[in-house]
C-alpha cells in the first residue's frame, strides 16, 4: 500500500505529536511503501517568519529521523522541493466547487484563532488534495481533525476522474485514534497553538517543570482519586509499563497518594522514554548537511512520481501536447 502523510513544520514537536501521529507513521513504514513530507507550503498559510520556517523544516526532519524514520525505506522530503504539486493544485482548483471549501471547518477555526483569512488558508485543502493525489496514495494516516480534508480530497479526485478519465487513485483515511487522548499540561488537547505542550527533546529540567504544572483536581492526598479523570494518569498510560501502570491505578483508588508523587515519576518516565532518541537527535543536530542530503534524495524520488502524475493530468485537461 502507498501510505502518505504530511506534517506541518509549526515548531518543535511535542509528545502529543509523537503519540498522536509520528509513532504510527514510523510503525507503518515496516509493511508499506511510505511517503512522508514536511508541509512547508501549507505552513506559509499562517505567514511564519522566513528564517523560522527554514529552521523549523530542519527541526521536524531531525525529530522524525531521530525517532526512527528510515530514509532507506521511506521517501522523506520537503514539500516545496517538488513544486509540481502547486501546478496540480491549480488543475484541481478549477474543478473544486467553492461550496466544498466553504464547508471546511479548519478554515473557520483558524480564522477564529486569529490567523489572517488569506486565500492560501482557504484553498489549503486543495493543496492537500494535490499532495495526496500526486503520489497515488492509497492510505493517508492522520489525526481526526484532518478527516474532512481527506473527504474533500476524495470528492475532488472523483470529480476529476469523472470529468477527464481515471487519472487519480481514490485514497482512504486512516484515523489515528490516540490523538484525542494526549492532554496538554492544562488538560486541553496537547497542541502548539494552546501553548500547553511538553516537547520531546527539551532539556530534562524543562520537562520536569512542565510535568509538575499539569492541572489536577484538588482532592486531598488522603482521599481516593479517579485515574480515568486525571491528566497525569492519561500521560502515564503512554510511557509506563503495564505492571507499573496497574500499580499507580491501585494507589489512585486507595488514597494516600499525592499528585506530586505521580508527577515526579511521570517526568522520569518521559525523559527515559525519549532518551535514546535524544542521543540520535544530538548527532543529527551536529550534522545538518546529512539531514539536508536525505531530504534532497527524498525530493528526487518524490519528484519522479509527481512528474508523471502531473504530465498525465495536464494532458487530459488539454494543456500541452
Ligand atoms: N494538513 C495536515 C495537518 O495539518 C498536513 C498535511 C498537508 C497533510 N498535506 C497533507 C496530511 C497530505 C496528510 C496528507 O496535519
Amino acid at each position: 500500500m502507498r501510505v502518505l502523510s504530511g506534517i506541518q513544520p509549526s515548531g518543535r514537536l511535542h509528545i502529543g505529536n509523537f503519540f498522536g501521529a509520528m509513532r504510527e507513521h514510523i510503525r507503518l513504514q515496516q509493511d508499506n511503501d511510505c511517503f512522508f513530507f514536511i508541509a512547508d507550503y501549507h505552513a506559509l498559510t499562517s505567514n511564519p517568519q522566513p528564517q523560522r520556517l527554514a529552521e523549523r523544516v530542519l527541526d521536524v526532519a531531525m525529530d522524525y529521523l531521530a525517532l526512527g524514520l528510515d530514509p532507506e525505506k521511506t521517501v522523506f522530503w520537503r514539500q516545496s522541493d517538488v513544486p509540481e504539486v502547486t501546478e496540480l493544485t491549480w488543475l484541481l482548483s478549477c474543478i473544486t466547487p467553492m461550496g466544498l471549501l466553504q464547508r471546511c471547518s479548519s478554515y473557520k477555526e483558524k480564522v477564529a484563532q486569529g490567523l489572517s483569512p488569506n486565500h492560501g488558508l482557504f484553498a489549503y485543502p486543495v493543496l492537500q488534495a494535490a499532495d495526496i493525489l500526486a503520489y497515488h496514495s492509497d492510505i493517508v494516516p492522520v489525526g481526526a481533525d484532518q478527516k474532512q480534508h481527506i473527504e474533500v480530497t476524495r470528492d475532488i479526485a472523483m470529480r476529476f476522474n469523472n470529468a477527464y478519465g481515471e487519472v487519480f487513485t481514490i485514497p482512504r483515511d486512516h484515523i489515528i485514534d490516540s490523538v484525542a487522548v494526549v492532554p496538554g499540561i492544562d488538560g486541553q488537547k496537547m497542541s502548539k497553538s494552546y501553548g500547553n505542550t511538553i516537547e520531546m527533546f527539551e532539556p530534562e529540567d524543562a520537562v520536569k517543570k512542565k510535568v509538575m504544572k499539569i492541572v489536577t483536581d484538588s482532592t486531598p492526598v488522603a482521599e481516593p482519586k479517579d485515574p480515568d479523570k486525571c491528566n497525569v494518569f492519561a500521560l502515564l498510560k503512554l510511557v509506563a509499563a503495564p505492571e507499573e501502570l496497574a500499580g499507580w491505578q491501585d494507589r489512585y483508588r486507595k488514597g494516600g497518594m499525592g499528585y506530586g508523587e505521580v508527577k515526579k515519576r511521570l517526568a522520569e518516565l518521559i525523559i527515559e522514554f525519549f532518551n535514546p532518541f535524544r542521543r540520535k537527535r544530538t548527532e543529527l543536530e551536529n550534522n545538518p548537511d546529512y539531514v539536508r542530503k536525505i531530504l534532497a534524495d527524498g525530493a528526487d524520488r518524490a519528484k519522479a512520481v509527481a512528474d508523471k502524475t502531473l504530465a498525465h493530468a495536464r494532458k487530459v485537461v488539454g494543456l500541452g501536447a
